[in-house]
């Protein structure tokens, strides 16, 4: 008997229960994808892309890793950003974090976790950024749940930061980028306001101009 069987039995049960209401579906995506969103969560199992939005297969652009973070110089998440952007057009980037995050949990204490910390260290300096208004709230899951909140707006701006948005604005290619956080317990939503759609609304040390 094969390894994880369960799997193979529920996705042959899966791609019947779409081909049986729509008998092209997964030839018709074959020929090619075009999502308009490019999704940017946290690698969390709790919080599946498609699954808490409604959208089948071919409609998110999709890149997880922990705690939903922006490097400047992760080449993955670069990548990720700049084909989404520039081959296949996104519309909107969308910077979903959850509230309850591990990875912003770990950034906030001072326990050893191995490699991840080296990863999750740049929420630390969120952390150091916003510690007067985190030290006044009443207790730690609400502190971690602010600074899953501000994990994202941080995101949010990272993307706009990146040569490969700013030269797609410059282009006047329509292109917003969203923050939406997701509650773990109550499988909903939020949209945390802060999207960006031009290099304006940027701080200008991160506006690059031609
Ligand atoms: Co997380």
């Amino acid at each position: 008997m094969k390894l994880l069987d369960r799997f193979f039995q529920n996705n042959r049960e899966w791609a019947d229960s779409i081909t049986s209401v729509d008998p092209d579906f997964f030839s018709r995506l074959a020929r090619q994808q075009s999502p308009a969103y490019l999704w940017i969560g946290c690698s969390d199992s709790r919080v599946p892309a498609n699954e808490i939005v409604g959208m089948p297969p071919g409609e998110l652009f999709v890149h997880r890793n922990v705690a939903n973070l922006v490097v400047q110089y992760d080449f993955n998440c670069l990548s990720v950003i700049q084909y989404a952007v520039d081959v296949l057009k996104v519309k909107h980037i969308i910077v979903c974090g959850h509230y309850g995050c591990g990875g912003v949990k770990a950034s906030m204490s001072n326990t050893k976790h191995g490699l991840i910390d080296n990863w999750l260290h740049s929420i630390k300096h969120t952390w150091l950024q916003h510690r007067a208004e985190l030290d006044a709230l009443p207790d730690e899951a609400t502190r971690i749940d602010r600074l899953c909140e501000l994990n994202v707006i941080k995101q949010v701006s990272a993307v706009g930061h990146t040569t490969v948005v700013q030269d797609a604005w410059d282009r006047g290619q329509a292109l917003a980028v969203h923050g939406w956080i997701y509650g773990i317990g109550d499988g909903l939503l939020k949209d945390l306001d802060v999207t960006i759609t031009g290099r304006e609304q940027l701080d200008p040390v991160y506006r690059m101009n031609d």
